[in-house]
């Protein structure tokens, strides 16, 4: 090959190497010049044997010497794009210090939690245990043992639930009382919050609602006890100039029985919307637990007396939260108790 002839082929290989900008033009540069199969240097060389013998030499070492320059090129800019590809990879993976953070989602817990555990914890500071029972009762926890005898018009009252096989939904939280005093002799404090349901929905009930049930058996215990730990209970649960009054009521498991109604946390006694004008509200049943109740739990009612109460949780959070209605408890929207937390 002439010097001339090499030379062309050299500044075409270098302007079209000037080009190259990514790999793909790399790749394609390579193929059509020291291709294997159709690359400009391979069939240059296929040219030799029509090349006269005086000629060979020459036209050998032009294309070897075309062959060492392309070769020498492509590895210079495969080297300056390996650069670029690390360089670009690295950005890409590189973490931005100065994006604001995302904050973790927290949550917190529900108004029903939230004072069902403030009441447990004053009756744990006045010495009582916690005690749970099923969901799913029988007639006798329920009912039967709580002094309801069949036919009693006061299981109307309780708007039962009941399943195929004769049980029911517990219609309150009584019937832990009985488990506890079958289970154990007194003296007894127990404090028993729980789940419970009854045939009713609306905007002040739900089907499902909360209570919490206190019970205390030992010798001597008397009415006075109920008022002293109610008044200290209510004192702590809302504040310690809470007004607590007794009012005579009727409850088959109790003897005598009172509703309890404290002075209403919004007017202070004076009167307002929410407590009707009385400046009362009514927050709980309570009484002296009936002697029957205690003899159908095998304990001597000559020996022992005690006291119950029964309190609904969710009507103290919306009493405590302004909360208008009870199904806003049970709707799970976030915002309610983003706005309820203390
Ligand atoms: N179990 C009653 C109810 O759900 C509430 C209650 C009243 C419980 C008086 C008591 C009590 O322990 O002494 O309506």
């Amino acid at each position: 090959m002439s010097a001339d002839e090499l030379t062309r082929h050299q500044e075409a290989f270098a302007a079209e190497a000037a080009e190259v900008r990514d790999r793909a033009d790399w790749e394609a540069l390579r193929v059509r010049w020291i291709g294997r199969k159709q690359g400009i240097v391979r069939s240059l060389l296929a040219q030799l044997k029509d090349v006269p013998k005086e000629e060979k030499r020459d036209f050998g070492q032009g294309v070897n010497r075309l062959k060492g320059t392309v070769e020498a090129r492509l590895a210079e800019l495969d080297e300056e794009l390996s650069r670029t590809e690390r360089s670009l990879a690295q950005e890409a993976a590189a973490v931005d210090v100065t994006l604001p953070g995302r904050h973790p989602h927290l949550g917190t817990l529900h108004p029903v939690n939230l004072v069902t555990q403030h009441i447990v914890d004053i009756f744990i500071g006045l010495g009582y245990s916690v005690a749970e029972g099923p969901e799913v009762e029988d007639d006798f926890h329920n009912f039967e043992a709580l002094n309801f005898p069949q036919d009693h018009p006061a299981r109307d009252t309780q708007d039962t639930l009941f399943l195929e096989d004769g049980r029911l939904l517990r219609t309150h939280t009584s019937p832990v009382q009985i488990r506890t005093m079958l289970k154990r002799q007194p003296p007894i404090r127990v404090i028993c919050p729980g789940r419970v349901y009854r045939h009713d929905n609306d905007l002040r009930h739900s089907p499902m609602f909360h209570q919490v049930e206190g019970l205390a058996v030992g010798e001597g215990i008397s009415l006075g006890d109920l008022k002293g730990t109610l008044e200290a209970f209510i004192h702590r649960l809302f504040s310690p100039d809470t007004g607590v009054r007794l009012r005579p009521s009727y409850f088959p498991f109790t003897e005598p029985s009172a509703e309890v109604d404290i002075t209403c946390p919004f007017c202070r006694g004076d009167g307002c919307q929410t407590c009707s004008g009385t400046g009362w509200m009514e927050i709980l049943g309570a009484g002296m637990v009936d002697p029957r109740v205690l003899e159908n739990c095998n304990i001597d009612p000559s020996i022992y007396s005690g006291f119950a109460f029964g309190l609904g949780i969710d009507r103290v959070a919306m009493i405590r939260y302004g909360i208008p209605n009870i199904r806003m408890l049970f709707d799970n929207d976030e915002r309610l108790l983003h706005q309820v937390r203390i």
